[in-house]
């Protein structure tokens, strides 16, 4: 267990970088499977995802090297028997089905972990690689998918946008024997990235970014492979600008795409954030004497809508804002488990399944609470920023599951935040007389 040690009221300036994003060098990493040549990942994160991700890959047989920032990824030959406890570390090990399944004719994967937002279901991943063609045996724990001969091209429509069965589909399409369309498929920026990446090694791919992908299949390993540099993280950079939002200052967030987070940038402003955005960066601007308007009323949905994972940080945005707000999630059934941190720190906030209610005008103050996953941890922390006196966020790893070092971040732009450790659960139990602080 960890914890990051929040002192708030300081105001936030410079310049921020986010990284590459998680969601897109995680299904990258999956991909390179797929590639007859050697390919490279240019400036990974060290995400413990990242970490869970090159562990999967040399549990089934393949290599992959660490190079400073990059990832390098030789070809090899891979089993498909994915150990349980890399299946369940994240939701990331789904993007190693379709990849296995080609590679091998029968892959075995326990069921994907990953945060707690509600029921993840995987039928339409499920679902599209039965249509082409592979035998498929479900029980609770686990899934095991064979093929006989290769996948075939099919025209297959998604029953809802789901990114990751967009990628599980786009990886077998694209080694399968004839043309595949896609319909209704996800459109997030994360569905273009690996699709060039793909493109790179010799898929041949159209529509990647929009609702109909169609796909020629190579039959078979694609032949190339690639050197690619992952998107930026358009949440993480959201992550600044909510930092700025909610403790007052000016940024500028730079290397990164605004448009990937034009609703969020443009719920900032309407809260009363100045926001300049060009091509590349952006910079955000607020004046910590002055609150923010609340009466926010926003709904999640699929790309282009307002991204699911900046809920819960607007959420934070909105706590001491003036006005009630109201939040709906469309896509997660849980994804507003931090509002019990909230409420802690002083916030009047109501969270009832997909819905979260904020009073609004809240007068934030130190606590210790707990980071329920990736994204809502990162919203406590936002919190603490605006909090009096000194706090913390425990930890048991959500946060740096997305999230190389936030608190190094944001102490970067002038927070006082830092990771601490926290005694192990053993000492602990050996220990009873030592106080956790
Ligand atoms: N769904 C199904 N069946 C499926 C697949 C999805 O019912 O076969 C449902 C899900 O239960 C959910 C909705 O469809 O209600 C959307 O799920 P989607 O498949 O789009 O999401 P995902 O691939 O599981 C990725 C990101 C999430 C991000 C969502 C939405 C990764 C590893 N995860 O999840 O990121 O919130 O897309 O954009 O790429 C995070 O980074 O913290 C995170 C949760």
């Amino acid at each position: 267990m960890e914890r990051i040690r929040i002192t708030g009221g300081r105001v936030l300036a410079g310049n921020i970088r986010p990284a590459a994003a998680k969601n897109s060098v995680l299904p990258l990493l999956a991909a390179s499977l797929l590639c007859a040549k050697p390919c490279v990942l240019r400036g990974v994160p060290r995400l413990s995802d990242v970490d869970a991700s090159l562990a999967l890959l040399r549990a089934v047989g393949a290599n992959p090297v660490r190079r400073g920032p990059d990832i390098l990824l030789p070809p090899a030959t891979v089993c498909g028997q994915v150990p349980p406890a890399l299946a369940g570390a994240m939701r990331g090990s789904v993007f190693y089905l379709a990849p296995l399944l080609v590679r091998s004719g029968t892959v075995e994967m326990p069921l994907p972990g990953g945060c707690r937002l509600g029921p993840r279901p995987i039928d339409i991943h499920l679902a599209g690689l039965s249509a082409m063609g592979a035998q498929i045996t479900e029980s609770d724990t686990a899934v095991i998918l064979r093929r006989e001969g290769p996948l075939q091209g099919v025209d297959f429509t998604l029953r809802l946008p789901s990114v990751g069965a967009t990628l599980t589909l786009l990886m077998a399409a694209a080694c399968a024997r004839g043309e595949t369309v896609l319909r209704g498929a996800a459109c997030e920026p994360e569905i273009a990235d690996t699709a060039a990446f793909l493109r790179k090694a010799g898929a041949c791919i159209e529509g990647a970014g929009t609702p109909v992908i169609r796909v020629r299949g190579t039959e078979g390993l694609l032949p190339g492979g690639g050197v690619h540099l992952p998107l930026p993280d358009r949440i993480a950079a959201a992550t600044y600008a909510a930092a700025v939002a909610v403790a007052g200052g000016r940024i500028t967030v730079t290397h990164c795409r605004p448009g990937h987070l034009a609703p969020f940038l443009r719920f900032l402003r309407t809260a009363g954030c100045e926001v300049a955005a060009g091509p590349e960066s952006f910079s955000i601007a607020r004046d910590p004497d002055t609150p923010l308007w609340g009466g926010a009323d926003l709904r999640t949905g699929a790309w282009p809508d307002f991204a699911t994972d900046t809920a819960p940080l607007a959420a934070a945005v909105l706590l001491q804002a003036k006005g009630e707000s109201h939040i709906h999630d469309a896509l997660f059934q849980n994804r507003f488990a931090c509002a019990e941190g909230f409420a802690a720190m002083g916030a009047d906030v109501r969270a009832e399944g997909r819905d979260l209610w904020i009073g609004g005008g809240a007068e934030l103050h130190a606590a210790r609470v707990t980071a329920p996953d990736l994204r809502g941890g990162a919203a406590l922390v936002l919190a603490a920023l605006a909090g009096r006196g000194t706090g913390s966020v425990m930890d048991s790893g959500h946060i740096r599951r997305g999230y190389e070092d936030l608190p190094a971040d944001l102490a970067a732009l002038g927070a006082r935040c830092t990771y601490v450790k926290t005694l192990s659960d053993a000492t602990i139990k050996t220990a009873p007389a030592v106080q956790m602080r």
